[in-house]
């Protein structure tokens, strides 16, 4: 697929820039013609004469050359985006996210990204500590971006250069040369999920009893994962928190692995504010030990009392607090009164839409790959769904969200 295209990379001044010879390679051994802008931050994190070395072309800098005074390019500042078939930056810092978003344009990797040829694909993986990642300007940047057409991928969570833990890191060139061939073979553009940002709550919450013991359910995490992996296909930014599960993130999608409820509702509440969606579809546990034993507790008496406290119920707090512009999606796993109940907590909690799932263990509900939903919608809307496989019945129940995006409600 990469094979012929004309690719460029745009490179700023983050740590991970020292990461982008190794992306010119692999891009390089798939065929394309890959050429190199890189601002003057960039430079001081990886040697232009590594990258020329793998790109086999002069690498892009400046918008005035030395070789222009010579006479032989006097359109470079154009010609570069001219021949693009679509745009990586990575690293994007938190400079050139806010040069692009107001389309200054002092540099070769600035001047290309305003020359792009229109709907040429533009990826930009911004990568900085997380607390500037989360600021308010750059968070504003980034958003300005998206509504431009450009595919925001969210930093991956991990280790950071200042030796804090949390989210800001680049993906793996492995993976960013994955998210341009999707990009460049998928019709993500035209879905209305694109360029949204999708919080998903997924699997089961264990509370803990002791050090070794906990309450927990049975849920595997099947259905919030399958609703993440689609989103994410529909080219959302995407972030998945769940409680322990077995299964494997899902291809483009930010993951926060919690325990308990509380630890759920701190990771939750940070993205409460600038989420478009928030679809809680985690088996969270209503109740938790009061005080957790320190240490293994003893089979001493015949019999102990284990008081339990209210948990704190994540989804109806974001639907209290969301705005007009934000959706919010729940699930209602009941055995008995189902639709009456599902209603009832579509109500109370301020939700948009919520899924009923029906519970039969073999072929709705926990753990299964199938699932029976019926959704119901804040307007009265109940829409009966079959049998469907996990994946499936995401597909349907994204299909609904995105009639409820404030931008489809004419
Ligand atoms: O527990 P309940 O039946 O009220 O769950 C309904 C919805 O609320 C589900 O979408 C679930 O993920 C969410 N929930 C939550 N926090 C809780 C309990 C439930 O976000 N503490």
């Amino acid at each position: 697929m990469l094979r012929g295209k004309n690719i460029i990379i745009g490179i700023c001044g983050g740590i991970a820039a020292y990461k982008t010879p190794l992306l010119v390679r692999l891009l390089k051994k798939r065929g394309a013609n890959v050429r190199v802008a890189i601002t003057e931050g960039g430079v001081r994190f990886v040697s232009e004469l590594a990258l020329a070395t793998v790109a086999e072309e002069p690498v892009y800098r400046s918008l005035f050359p030395m070789a222009n005074t010579e006479g032989t390019d006097y359109t470079g500042h154009i010609s570069l985006g001219e021949w693009a078939d679509a745009l990586i930056i990575a690293p994007a810092t938190a400079n050139t996210l806010a040069k692009l978003a107001i389309g200054l344009c002092d540099d070769m990797l600035t001047a290309c990204f305003i020359t792009l040829r229109p709907g040429k694909p533009v990826l930009i993986f911004p990568a900085m500590d997380g607390q500037m990642f989360l600021s308010p300007s750059v968070q504003r940047n980034i958003q300005t971006l998206f509504t431009q057409g450009c595919r925001m991928i969210s930093p991956e969570s991990g280790e950071l250069a200042s030796g804090q833990v949390g989210c800001g890191r680049m993906p793996e060139p492995e993976s960013i040369l994955k998210y341009l061939e999707d990009e460049l073979c998928s019709s993500t553009r035209h879905s209305p999920l694109y360029g949204k940002s999708v919080v998903v709550t997924a699997g089961p919450t264990r509370e803990k009893i002791d050090g070794v013991r906990f309450i927990s359910n049975y849920s595997s995490g099947k259905m919030g994962f399958a609703i993440a992996r689609t989103a994410a296909k529909r080219g959302a930014i995407v972030t998945l928190i769940t409680g322990p599960v077995y299964l494997e993130t899902p291809f483009g999608v930010d993951r926060l692995d919690i325990e308990s409820a509380t630890e759920m509702q701190a990771a939750a509440q940070p993205f409460f504010k600038n989420c478009n969606i928030f679809i809680a579809a985690a088996a969270v546990s209503d109740y938790r030990p009061v005080a957790p034993y320190e240490g293994k507790m003893k089979k001493d008496d015949d019999q102990i009392e284990l008081t339990l406290k209210k948990n704190p119920d994540i989804l109806a707090e974001f639907g209290m607090q969301k705005t007009s512009a934000q959706l919010a999606v729940g699930f209602a796993l009941e055995t008995q009164s189902g639709l009456e109940n599902a209603r009832k907590k579509l109500a109370s909690k301020n939700l948009d839409l919520i899924a009923f799932n029906f519970f039969d263990r073999k072929t709705s509900g926990f753990d299964v790959n199938t699932n029976i939903l019926t959704l119901i919608e804040s307007n009265g809307k109940t829409t009966e769904l079959p049998q469907l496989s996990k994946d499936e019945a995401a597909g349907k129940l994204l299909d609904a969200i995105e009639k409820l995006l404030p931008e489809n409600q004419h």
